[in-house]
């Protein structure tokens, strides 16, 4: 185990350094750094004897196919892409951790009674389109025409970005659909506080909070900046302030609500024109889903309320919805019986962060593992998981992979 422990924290080290940026961890959809990490995960997979294949959209695949290759196959997997300025461990962790498990039974003599697939998907994060688990929504046929259109920052489509920046050579077909696969479990980093606070180094995940995903746009009126009196302006930047603070209010009143504004572009961007259009997106999260829903909605009425006032406009689009998940109870149960063998809890815990899982259980029952993050710091270049809790986690994985019967 302690080799196999320092070969993952190796290739930690190792993805972490594959960015498109040179001061800076980034790897997002179909970019230089997201195919080399995908090209670098197949050399591993293969390593280990596995079958290894890709996607057009750089999604990769290692099958081990166990003495049954017909037989439904279990999914390991997370994701190869990340936020901007990222840490090492946030999707990587759960794809070094499924290989070291993996390791670490071929090391011990035992075959796995069923298929294992290894799957490191291209997007999970949703930066380059705004729209999030584009590699799971595809192995899994759910990837709709408003995804394909939506536009990056050069205001291509991702269906042309695919078209044209796809690693099309060699590429395979992967489909997973309802009844074909046996069930789904990802590692990951827990990037809350909880772990920490209740001094454990892994848990179990109950499910995964859902979330909205919005793209709000005001349209005023761009005049000159310096001859326009301020009582007739149709200022966009200073009307979508007062919809980020109403959102952030919101936000603090609510137990349970998360609301986040990550991105805003304001037009036409010189420091001499009053701003005419600014856009910004809207990350809304509720454990509860009717409350979400009634939440966003409240929002939207107040955020109509600010723009009709100052004579704006305004498109409120939602560009992305997925509800809540529950974490299959007999895959959970087998992960908290291996959890329990390695640490002694059972604990469970609800994420708040997404994950593929939540496009895979449209297909599959799933079920994760948690893995302690230090001062639950994730999305930052200081996120960290200690080699010894990254240990626990592969043994859980462990633990429960030899539990399952054929
Ligand atoms: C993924 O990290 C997400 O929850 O946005
Ligand atoms: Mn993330
Ligand atoms: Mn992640």
């Amino acid at each position: 185990m302690g080799r196999m422990l320092n070969k993952a924290v190796e290739r930690l080290e190792f993805l972490g350094q594959i960015s498109d940026n040179p001061r800076s961890l980034v790897r997002t959809y179909l970019s230089p750094a997201n195919r080399q990490a995908a090209e670098c995960l197949l050399g591993w997979m293969a390593e280990l004897g596995m079958k290894t294949e890709h996607l057009s959209d750089g999604t990769v695949r290692g099958v081990l196919p166990g003495p049954e290759p017909e037989a439904k196959p279990l999914l390991l997997g997370s994701h190869l892409d990340t936020v901007i300025n990222a840490g090492k461990y946030d999707g990587a962790l759960g794809l070094i951790a499924a290989l070291a498990a993996l390791e670490e039974l071929r090391d011990e003599g035992i075959q796995l009674p069923f298929p294992v697939h290894l799957l490191g998907f291209s997007d999970e994060e949703g930066v380059r389109f705004q729209t999030t688990y584009l590699g799971s929504r595809g192995v899994t046929g759910q990837l709709d025409p408003a995804t394909r259109n939506r536009l990056d920052a050069a205001g291509q489509s991702q269906a042309l970005v695919l078209a044209t920046e796809g690693w099309h050579e060699g590429a395979s077909e992967i489909h997973y659909e309802h009844g074909n696969v046996r069930g789904y479990v990802e590692i990951h980093i827990e990037q809350g506080r909880i772990l920490e606070e209740c001094d454990e180094p892994a848990c179990v995940v109950s499910g995964i909070n859902g979330q909205s995903r919005l793209l709000v746009t005001l349209t005023g009126r761009t005049e000159h900046a310096g001859t326009t009196p301020m009582e007739l302006r149709r200022d966009a930047l200073t009307a979508a302030a007062e919809a980020i603070l109403a959102t952030e209010k919101l936000a603090r009143d609510q137990t349970g609500l998360v609301a986040t504004v990550g991105k805003i572009e304001v037009l036409p961007g010189g420091s001499n024109s009053i701003p005419g259009v600014t856009s910004f997106t809207l990350d809304f999260r509720h454990p509860v889903d009717a409350e979400r829903v009634r939440l966003l909605k409240a929002l939207e009425d107040s955020v109509r309320k600010i723009t009709a006032s100052r004579q704006l406009e305004l498109d409120w689009q939602l560009v992305q919805e997925n509800d809540a998940v529950v974490c299959d109870a007999g895959l959970t149960a087998d992960l908290c019986d291996a959890l329990e063998r390695v640490t002694g809890s059972r604990r469970q815990l609800a994420s708040g962060a997404g994950h593929d899982g939540v496009a895979i259980s449209k297909v599959a029952p799933v079920g994760m593992i948690f893995v302690r993050c230090r001062a639950g710091l994730s999305h930052h270049p200081e996120e960290y998981a200690s080699p010894a809790d990254i240990g626990v986690g592969i043994r859980v994985l462990v633990e429960f992979l030899k539990s399952l019967p054929a």
